[in-house]
């Protein structure tokens, strides 16, 4: 088998490529080893950059989410008995989209099928071959037999824990990690919304934050050990975990309903460089992982193939390299202000154990900063909604 793009994974990143270099005309090859049910099933984030909604829009991908996602203009704070409100549309004029990452992936599957693409449910890539040479192979296995697909390049786009990153030789890559003393307990909820916009919430308890998915669907989730497992947390106990941590001095609290899913979410900070090596591309969670803190991490899987499949379509339309080149360095720069975003948002909001009283009034300036001076306030705001996507290598004299 042979195509021009070998894609290894089939989560946001590696559909969302395929879709793009489909626009441009270049064919590729997605393999995913999941079904697709368990695939469209895992729930993930939910909150759309500016950008990220745009980009679908754009691409012929915003149907469903026009009609199914909300569009946020603004977030709230919740700390020291306060709420406060950053007007994200006043302070940049954008917003944010909620809707569910296993919806993305839903409609992306429906369009590559639709679309006649090739996806590939069930291959499990083994092993990755000849990445410094024009003609890199993937090895697979699909249904009990083993496949090799051939192509001009291969894309890494397999999670945290899959193959690629690791095929690339540790002599040629630096990775950075930092890992939280916590991590986050989520559940799916039937109920009504009890907030119009999210609300992030810092109390001596630990973090909490209310968010949402659909008119008859919430989503929640509040700090815990990172070693917790579901089955501590009957719905009793998360219930009264929540109002403890929410509930304010006018009587507000969330609402409750049937719980319909539980998960906890690892919290680390993680960031390979360079993201290339010969002909193999990393994208989306392969490559970076941020904590949750911000929901950056789909959003930056999505710049990673928007800059890529730029890139590629130089390269085929025009057999220009340099953005391939420059691949990692534009992306990079992009990663880490995520990073730091996201643990900035994630040290300010969260309990840490062994934590000094100073340290916790700290945070509740910090917060009260943020949510009085205009300047912080739009810092924030503008890294929430997403800063512009590079597609080109980074301005700047160089030195
Ligand atoms: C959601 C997840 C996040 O990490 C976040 O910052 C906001 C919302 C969510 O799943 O809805």
């Amino acid at each position: 088998m042979h195509t021009r793009v070998a894609i290894v994974g089939g989560g946001p990143a590696g559909l969302l490529l395929s879709h793009l270099l489909h626009r441009e005309g270049i064919e590729s090859v997605v393999l995913e080893s999941r079904s697709r049910e368990e695939l469209e099933s895992e729930i993930r984030a939910g909150v759309l950059e500016q950008g990220t909604a745009d980009l679908l829009q754009e691409t012929g991908l915003g149907e469903r989410m026009g009609r199914d996602g909300a569009v946020h203009h603004g977030i709230n704070l919740q700390f020291g008995g306060r709420r406060e409100r950053i007007d994200l549309r006043e302070l940049t004029g954008k917003s944010v989209t909620l809707y569910g990452q296993h919806e993305v992936v839903k409609d992306l599957v429906a369009r590559r099928l639709e679309d006649g693409g090739h996806l590939l449910f069930g291959a499990e890539a083994g092993s990755l071959h000849d990445l410094d040479s024009e003609r890199p192979r993937v090895r697979f296995s699909r249904g009990g037999e083993e496949g090799e697909l051939s192509c001009d390049f291969v894309v890494g786009a397999d999670s945290f824990r899959g193959i690629s990153r690791l095929s690339i030789p540790q002599r040629a890559r630096a990775e950075y990690e930092r890992k939280y003393p916590f991590g986050w307990f989520g559940i799916l909820v039937e109920a009504p919304p009890a907030t119009e916009e999210l609300i992030y919430a810092l109390h001596e308890r630990g973090f909490s934050l209310v968010s949402t998915r659909s008119p008859e669907i919430q989503r929640m989730y509040f700090q815990c050990d990172p070693n917790d497992a579901a089955d501590n947390w009957p719905d009793d106990r998360i219930w009264s975990e929540l109002h403890a941590r929410l509930t304010t001095d006018d009587g507000w609290s969330v609402t409750e309903g049937r719980i319909i899913q539980k998960n906890v979410v690892g919290m680390r900070s993680f960031v390979v460089e360079p993201m290339q090596y010969g002909r193999l591309f990393l994208a989306g969670d392969a490559a970076h992982i941020v904590p949750p803190t911000g929901a950056k991490g789909m959003n930056l899987a999505v710049a990673d193939v928007r800059v890529l499949s730029e890139a590629l379509r130089e390269f085929y339309g025009a057999g220009r390299t340099e953005s391939l080149a420059r691949y990692s360095e534009t992306c990079l720069r992009r990663v880490w202000r995520a990073e730091r975003f996201s643990w900035w948002m994630t040290s300010m909001l969260h309990r840490f154990d062994g934590a000094d009283a100073f340290g916790h009034r700290l945070q509740l300036a910090e917060l009260d900063y943020v949510t009085s001076s205009r300047s912080a306030a739009a810092s924030l705001a503008e890294n929430y909604v997403g800063l512009p996507v590079e597609v080109s290598p980074a301005a700047g004299t160089p030195v």
